[in-house]
C-alpha cells in the first residue's frame, strides 16, 4: 500500500511530518500491520514474565497500542485485569473497539490519547509504551506524561531506540541497497520521513535522558525476565522499567 504522510493534524499523529498513522491504520495491509507490530514478538511474552516477577496488575494501559496486540492478550491471560488501550489513531481506536466487542473482551477499553500530552483521567498499576516514542517529538513530556499515568508503587514498561539505532537507520539511508532493500520498492524519501525524528536524533533516548525527565532511573529488563536467545536488536532498541 502507499502510505498517506504528512497530512495529520497534532491530535491524531505524534508528528504531522512523519507519518499519518491515522491513514496508516485504516489501509493497512496484513504486511503493513506486522511491519507495525513490533510488540507482538519483543513484548508479548517478556511481560508474562515481568507480571511473574512484579504480580499482576489489576490495572494496564498500553499507549501508542496499534491494534492492541498487547492489549487483547493481556486482557484475555487476565480477566480480572483492567485493560486500557490508547493511540493517537482514531481508526485504529475504532477498529480496537469493535473488535474488543465483537470478541465480548469486556476488560479491554480502547481511547484516542496521544503523547506528549496524554493527560488521561486515571492511574494505571502498569502502563507500557512500547515502538511509540520514536514518533514523538517532545520525549522528556512524553516520559513525565507516562510516569504520572502510573499509580505510585506501580511500572512504567518502556520501549524506546538510542544512538545505536539511529546510526543503523542512518547506514541504511547512506546504502539502502547494501542493506537489503530492494531499489524497485524502496521509498528512501518516505524511509527518511517516517524515522525523521529518529534520524535527527530528536526522539532517541539514553538512561540519563529518561532519569532526567521523570527522576527515576530506568532498569534492565533483562533483571526480571530472560533475555531471549535469539539475536535481536535489544542494545539499540532497549526494553526498560521503572518502579514508581
Ligand atoms: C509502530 S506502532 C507500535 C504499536 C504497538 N505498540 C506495538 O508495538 O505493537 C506505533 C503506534 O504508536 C501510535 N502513535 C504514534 N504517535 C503517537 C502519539 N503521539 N501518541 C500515542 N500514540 C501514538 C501509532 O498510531 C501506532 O499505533
Amino acid at each position: 500500500m502507499t502510505r498517506t504522510i504528512g497530512t495529520s493534524d497534532r491530535s491524531d499523529a505524534s508528528h504531522p511530518e512523519t507519518i499519518d498513522w491515522n491513514a496508516f491504520w485504516r489501509d493497512a495491509d496484513q504486511t503493513d500491520r506486522e511491519s507495525a507490530t513490533p510488540s507482538t514478538h519483543h513484548v508479548q511474552d517478556l511481560l508474562s514474565q515481568f507480571f511473574d516477577a512484579k504480580g499482576v496488575p489489576e490495572s494496564f494501559a498500553s499507549v501508542g497500542c496499534g491494534p492492541g496486540v498487547v492489549a487483547f492478550h493481556v486482557a484475555g491471560e487476565h480477566p480480572e485485569t483492567t485493560v486500557y488501550g490508547y493511540d493517537a489513531a482514531r481508526s485504529i481506536v475504532a477498529e480496537n473497539r469493535e473488535g474488543a466487542t465483537a470478541d465480548g473482551v469486556a476488560n479491554a477499553h480502547f481511547e484516542h490519547a496521544a503523547l506528549p500530552d496524554l493527560d488521561l483521567d486515571r492511574q494505571f498499576e502498569c502502563v507500557l509504551c512500547y515502538g511509540t516514542l520514536s514518533y514523538v517529538e517532545d520525549s522528556a513530556d512524553a516520559l513525565r506524561a507516562l510516569y504520572d499515568a502510573v499509580e505510585p508503587g506501580g511500572h512504567l514498561v518502556l520501549g524506546y531506540v538510542n544512538d545505536g539505532f539511529r546510526r543503523h537507520l542512518q547506514r541504511i539511508v547512506d546504502d539502502p541497497a547494501g542493506h537489503g532493500k530492494d531499489p524497485d520498492r524502496f521509498d528512501l524519501a518516505e524511509f527518511e520521513r517516517r524515522w525523521r525524528l529518529v534520524l535527527d536524533g530528536e526522539s532517541t533516548l539514553t538512561y540519563d535522558a529518561i532519569h532526567d525527565a521523570v527522576g527515576t532511573w530506568p532498569r534492565s529488563f533483562w533483571e526480571v525476565a530472560d533475555h531471549p536467545e535469539e539475536r535481536w536488536a535489544w542494545e539499540d532498541v532497549p526494553i526498560v522499567w521503572l518502579p514508581k
